[in-house]
């Protein structure tokens, strides 16, 4: 396909057809951080109202710094990877105390964030700034896959990366991306995914009876009764001894939860 004709093509559906999220009516980057974080691991619509009551509760990034990672957890409830929550805190700890509260501008700063890779790191200069440059997710490298790599499998993100570059308008950064996500998104609902032959595409592990499963059993258990004894996670969870053990510990790794005195609680 000509670049001309895909653009003709991008720009024609996102006319019609482009999704009104909230948000897309920012140019904040710490909102702009915060909706990427969520929408990492986590579907649009479940992501929406999280999204709205988290920048209700913390507005910005000292009053997120500021709050116990106890209302901070509670308020990540229903999202799933709570370690995205804590990242988010310490994001924006780090933003106050490294950087005076002011976000940082460039990719190096952005990078050393915890919690952001290279396409939330991308994401933010494209969406808060109109930068235009080069990042790739999950409905961006389905709409370059069809198009693009019609015949091939196993698709490599950095052959797809050299699309994006070619095609990307250089001034309209943020809506071509935006454009880019609605109709991949589109075309996952209309057509087997063309993802899954992608190279790094990954199929999400199922919930039931998994690890994660279990710690976020832990982990709701330890926020509404902690301080508690190991005992008493182990008797309150129902599973495998040895698993309800290793995710305690992993929980505890993570700085989810935390041991003091022989007690798990999460910092308030
Ligand atoms: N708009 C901005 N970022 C997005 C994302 N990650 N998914 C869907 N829509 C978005």
């Amino acid at each position: 396909m000509q670049i001309d004709e895909f653009h003709n093509l991008i720009w024609d559906f996102y006319r019609s057809n482009k999704r009104s999220l909230p948000w897309r009516e920012t140019k904040d980057s710490y909102k702009i951080l915060v909706s990427e974080v969520m929408l990492q691991q986590t579907q649009v619509d479940r992501v929406i109202p999280k999204y709205l009551s988290w920048i209700e509760t913390f507005s910005d990034t000292t009053k997120l710094a500021s709050a116990s990672l106890k209302e901070v957890l509670n308020e990540w409830k229903g999202l799933g990877y709570n370690r995205r929550g804590l990242y988010l805190k310490q994001a924006a700890e780090k933003i106050v105390s490294e950087y005076d509260g002011a976000f940082p501008q460039d990719e190096r700063s952005l990078r050393s964030l915890p919690g952001v890779g290279p396409y939330t790191a991308g994401a933010i200069q494209a969406f808060a700034w109109n930068k235009p440059v080069i990042f790739i997710e999950t409905n961006i490298r389905t709409v370059f896959i069809h198009h693009f790599f019609s015949k091939k499998e196993k698709v490599h993100d950095k052959d797809i990366l050299e699309y994006i570059e070619k095609t990307l308008p250089k001034k309209r950064a943020r809506e071509w991306y935006w454009a880019l996500m609605d109709y991949g998104a589109h075309l996952k609902q209309t057509l087997p995914n063309p993802s899954r032959r992608s190279k790094h595409h990954v199929i999400q592990e199922g919930f039931k009876g998994s690890n994660r499963e279990v710690r976020s059993r832990i982990l709701s258990f330890v926020l509404e009764n902690g301080p508690v004894k190991r005992e008493g996670i182990l008797q309150q969870i129902q599973s495998r001894k040895w698993s309800v053990e290793d995710n305690i510990d992993t929980l505890t790794n993570e700085g989810l939860i935390k041991k003091s005195e022989g007690l798990y609680s999460v910092e308030s």
